[in-house]
């Protein structure tokens, strides 16, 4: 006979080969019955980011700063949805005429999903961090539950603080500037936050405005979409109240052809995960492709 521990307590005077005495339903003041409840509905959550030992005492201090400016822009993304829906013409900018829920969805399973099946790490177990520029990666078939931040995003990644400053635009310069906004993405390439769903549909920003204009139902869970979108909204709401720094799809181009020495903004385009990478399409990438490259191993 097998015991679970939620009746156990039933028969502890007894011992499990005795049948338990008959449970006595017992109303309590609020009319249920309470009689078979001995663990929380949610026994076992995890809210709080799961952070491995390999990272160090400031590691573990600017990650979870990153992962709390990851949840504000998430946050404020959502309560700008909520209030405004498609009368906002932010809204309308990156997700076109697509219903809001998904958006709202894919911002709120970061806000307020479990987070046991996601962890950060900080030591280099598949060795990607050893190549230049990287960032950190999403650990695909060798644990999908886990991402790993490497040394570079310690030393460039920005705090919210600092949106739309040192000039800075969501169009003209990459959304991994921000830790936060980097942060969201690697996020979404964890199965638990992304559900294989979030992908890369659209290529660069000019990519995602059109895919709001002409293939909206994918805007919604657009990885990038969702990026832009929170910082957008963030920089015109919070960060610089009515200006913003949305900047434009030029802007975008002309970054695009300058040195990363000569730009403003220094974040290295390849920090993400150049060619090599299973977990970052380099690439324009198309749905079949995007697919293919960040689905979770089974
Ligand atoms: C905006 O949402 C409403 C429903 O709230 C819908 O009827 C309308 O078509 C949408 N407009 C656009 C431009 O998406
Ligand atoms: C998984 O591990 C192998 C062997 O260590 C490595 O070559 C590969 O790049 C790793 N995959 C990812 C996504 O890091
Ligand atoms: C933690 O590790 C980083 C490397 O990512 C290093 O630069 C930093 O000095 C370490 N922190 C401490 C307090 O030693
Ligand atoms: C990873 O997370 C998924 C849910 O996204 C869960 O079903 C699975 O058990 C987890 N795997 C590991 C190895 O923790
Ligand atoms: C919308 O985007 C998806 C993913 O890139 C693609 O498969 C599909 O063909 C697109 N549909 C249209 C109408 O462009």
């Amino acid at each position: 006979m097998r015991c679970s521990v939620s009746i156990l307590a039933t028969f502890a005077a007894v011992g499990c080969l005795a049948l338990p005495a008959p449970v006595q339903p017992r109303a309590d003041s609020d009319g249920h019955d309470h009689a078979h409840e001995t663990a929380p509905w949610d026994e076992g959550a995890t809210t709080d980011f799961r952070i491995h030992e390999s990272c160090n005492s400031t590691e573990v201090t600017q990650l979870r700063k990153g992962l709390a400016d990851a949840i504000t822009l998430a946050d404020h993304a959502k309560q700008h949805i909520l209030r405004y829906g498609n009368s906002s013409e932010h809204y309308r900018k990156y997700f076109g005429d697509a219903p809001s829920a998904e958006a709202i969805g894919n911002y709120e399973r970061v806000i307020s999903g479990d987070k046991g099946n996601a962890l950060f790490r900080c030591d280099n177990p598949d060795g990607n961090c050893d190549q230049p520029e990287w960032g950190g990666h999403w650990r695909g078939e060798n644990a999908t539950n886990e991402t790993v931040i490497c040394e570079l995003s310690y030393s460039t990644r920005r705090p919210l603080e600092q949106l739309c400053a040192m000039g800075f635009t969501v169009a003209g310069n990459e959304a991994n500037t921000y830790f936060g906004s980097d942060l969201l993405h690697r996020l979404y390439h964890m199965p638990v936050f992304g559900e294989n769903h979030v992908e890369h549909f659209a290529e660069g920003y000019a990519g995602a405005l059109e895919l709001a204009e002409t293939n909206s139902s994918y805007a919604t869970h657009d990885s990038d979409v969702l990026q832009y979108f929170a910082l957008d909204v963030y920089a015109y709401d919070i960060a610089v109240p009515v200006v913003g720094c949305a900047g434009t799809a030029t802007e975008e181009a002309e970054s695009m052809m300058e040195t990363p020495t000569s730009s403003a903004i220094t974040t290295p385009t390849a920090a993400e995960s150049p060619a090599s990478s299973v977990t970052e399409p380099p690439t324009p990438v198309t749905a079949g492709a995007a697919n293919g490259v960040t689905s979770a191993p089974q």
